[in-house]
């Protein structure tokens, strides 16, 4: 982070979603440097407690719990908990996704309903039950959704994932469009990376039958010729997340290196 202004979002109460790995656990990162207190919360409790510590430990602020974002109680405990822990939230990062490849002829019922359980249903439930905590934020608040290039352009081998991002998407324009019109001051933005080096893509490249000659594809899809880092991600989701965004809403950030303007 050097040379770049520090305190973007300092004294805000941010909850990022999927954050024990990959784009959640930089974009926590990056909030908790920039003044935020950060609620961490995933499935996976051992990795996201250690997220938390080695962010207090470095001098932030953080706080882990486990969550299922497909589960309603699970968000109710969890926005529960922020409500008596800071009495208000600032900024809600939808980031937990799952990913998986198949074409429609390939992808049966049940992983597409897994699918949208998580990528779909998940931003969904955060959004919806966010946003009483979210209005007690009298200078306002800051939902981002994290969708994907995959939610605005096709790709023959993922038909559930395209579908379950570009719903996320749209949701994310009509939440915008409802806080605006009844001047609650929370603003709703997506934000759509391409290929990035998570453990997501590992796990793609890792299972493919020629891994080297998959991840090079992958590399070569963007004009930039490379794939997106958890910081350039993050970094899109920053801005959002703070006051610089305060005339933007149901818009969406591409990260793509150029991949959608071809
Ligand atoms: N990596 C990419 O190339 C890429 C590209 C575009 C969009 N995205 C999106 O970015 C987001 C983050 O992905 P990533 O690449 O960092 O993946 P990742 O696998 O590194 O991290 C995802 C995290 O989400 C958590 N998670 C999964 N299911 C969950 C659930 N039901 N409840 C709570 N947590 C759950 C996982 O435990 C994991 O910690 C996802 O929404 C993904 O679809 C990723």
């Amino acid at each position: 982070m050097s040379g770049a202004a520090a305190g973007r979002i300092e004294g805000k109460i941010a909850l990022i979603t999927g954050a024990a790995s990959g784009i959640g656990l930089a974009t926590s990162q990056i909030m908790a440097a920039q003044g935020a207190s950060v609620i961490l919360t995933d499935l996976n409790t051992e990795s996201g407690a250690r997220a938390a510590q080695t962010i207090n430990d470095s001098g932030g602020t953080a706080t882990f719990r486990n969550h299922d974002v497909t589960s309603e109680n699970d968000w109710l405990s969890v926005l529960e908990f922020v409500e008596k822990m800071h009495d208000r939230l600032d900024i809600l990062v939808n980031n937990a996704g799952v990913g998986t490849t198949g074409s429609i002829e390939e992808t049966t019922l049940q992983q597409w309903r897994a699918i949208h359980a998580v990528n779909s249903e998940g931003p969904f439930l955060g959004c919806k039950y966010a946003l009483d905590l979210l209005k007690k934020n009298k200078t306002g608040g800051s939902i981002i959704n994290v969708s994907s290039v995959a939610g605005i352009i096709g790709a023959s081998n993922l038909a559930a994932y395209c579908s379950s991002k570009a719903s996320v998407r749209l949701l994310t324009k009509s939440v915008a469009l409802h806080c605006a019109r009844k001047g609650y001051g929370i603003r709703c933005n997506s934000v759509h990376p391409s290929y990035t080096d998570t453990p997501m893509v590992d796990e793609m490249v890792d299972n493919h039958r020629t891994p080297d000659r998959y991840k090079s594809a992958l590399e070569s899809a963007s004009p930039m010729g490379r794939l997106g880092t958890v910081e350039d991600i993050a970094s899109a989701i920053l801005y959002l997340a703070s006051d610089e965004a305060k005339f933007t809403t149901g818009s969406e950030i591409v990260v793509d290196g150029g991949l959608t303007a071809t």
